[in-house]
């Protein structure tokens, strides 16, 4: 379907702004087989494996559900549970389950284990997560700003804090691509890579989005949609959690950001998240740097501007979509 039968989806940069609109019409469409019960089991026995090399609940949920609604098998591959990495290479991994599988989706470390896994499997394979890049929570993000604004090209969508990891670069990739006017709202330093922002301007030039990058939270003024990722992510070690701290308080999402914002604003977060103190490393590290939260205030994650849970639906609708478009022949 759209030209990605059989294609990897690995992230945005390899995809074309109408292959990711057509995804996120086709999630759309999904949505409403699934909300009006049509069933929709159009892959029926096809089978896929799901690698987790780090924790997960809305993609492992998503991939899980959405493959069952299509009539696939899972076999779930834990941190653990496997020989990944530690007696059997990547290559070899890849092999092997695309003999087995038809499809297989991989979260982990760095882009370049997803890339080889795809460049060893002869069957599609989806990044859940890398260190790098997670596409398929953009297409969620897409989606769920589409369905309360009703449009997406021209959307002055800011992203707050850290910007270097998955989320700030992706975002950056899937603006650009599909003519959002970004702005990045973040310290000197935590800005994505600039061979990135460069590409994406290019990218943006031609779609008619924008990229702004500043240090001043005036600049969130009418802004549409306020996104924030977690200042720590998987993978990193907890040391950098004062450091971080320093650096991104000033750019935590609270209801004043919010009122600089606008009134039309919406709040969104890939989640999880560190909205207050009552998870353990949320309390661990609120209690030692006497803190109620982290990158949101409780106050703005439970409000009405806040989609968050719709976002996290989504992940299932578009997920759903990027297996669907990638294993079925047109
Ligand atoms: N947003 C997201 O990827 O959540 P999980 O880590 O729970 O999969
Ligand atoms: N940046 C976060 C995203 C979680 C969905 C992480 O990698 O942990």
């Amino acid at each position: 379907m759209n030209g990605l039968y059989g294609k990897d989806f690995l992230k945005l940069l390899d995809l074309t702004p109408e292959q990711i609109v057509g995804l996120v019409d086709l999630a759309a469409d999904l949505k409403v087989r699934k909300k009006a019960g049509i069933p929709h089991s159009l892959l029926s026995g096809k089978n896929i494996a799901l690698i987790f090399e780090k924790t997960s609940t809305r993609t492992r949920c998503s991939f899980e559900v959405a493959a069952r609604d299509l009539g696939m098998g899972v076999t779930y591959l834990d941190p653990s549970g496997s020989q990944i990495g530690k007696k059997e290479t990547i290559a070899d991994t890849a092999r092997v389950l695309s003999r087995i599988y038809d499809g297989i989706e991989y979260r982990g470390f760095g882009q370049s284990i997803v890339q080889t896994l795809a460049d060893y499997s002869s069957v599609p394979v989806w990044n859940g997560l890398t260190d790098e890049f997670h596409p398929t929570q953009i297409l969620a993000d897409m989606l769920t700003v589409r369905e309360h604004f009703g449009y997406l090209k021209g959307i002055k969508f800011v992203y707050m804090g850290d910007a270097r990891f998955n989320m700030g670069n992706s975002l950056t990739v899937g603006c650009a691509k599909l003519g959002l006017d970004l702005t990045i709202c973040a310290p000197q330093g935590y800005f994505p890579a600039p061979e990135l922002v460069e590409q994406c301007r290019e990218i943006a030039a031609e779609t008619g989005g924008s990229i702004t990058l500043t240090s001043d939270t005036a600049d969130v003024a009418g802004a549409q949609v306020i996104y924030t990722d977690i200042w720590v992510s998987m993978g990193e070690s907890a040391d950098v959690w004062q450091q971080r701290i320093e650096a991104l308080a000033p750019y935590q999402v609270n209801a004043e950001l919010m009122k600089t914002a606008g009134e039309h604003a919406i709040f969104m977060h890939c989640l999880p998240s560190y909205h207050n103190r009552d998870t353990e490393i949320g309390a661990e590290m609120c209690a030692k740097f006497n803190r109620d939260a982290m990158e949101v205030t409780d106050e703005v994650f439970e409000s009405p501007a806040s989609v968050v849970f719709d976002e996290a639906e989504n992940r299932m609708h578009t997920i759903k979509a990027v297996m669907l478009a990638t294993l079925m022949k047109d």
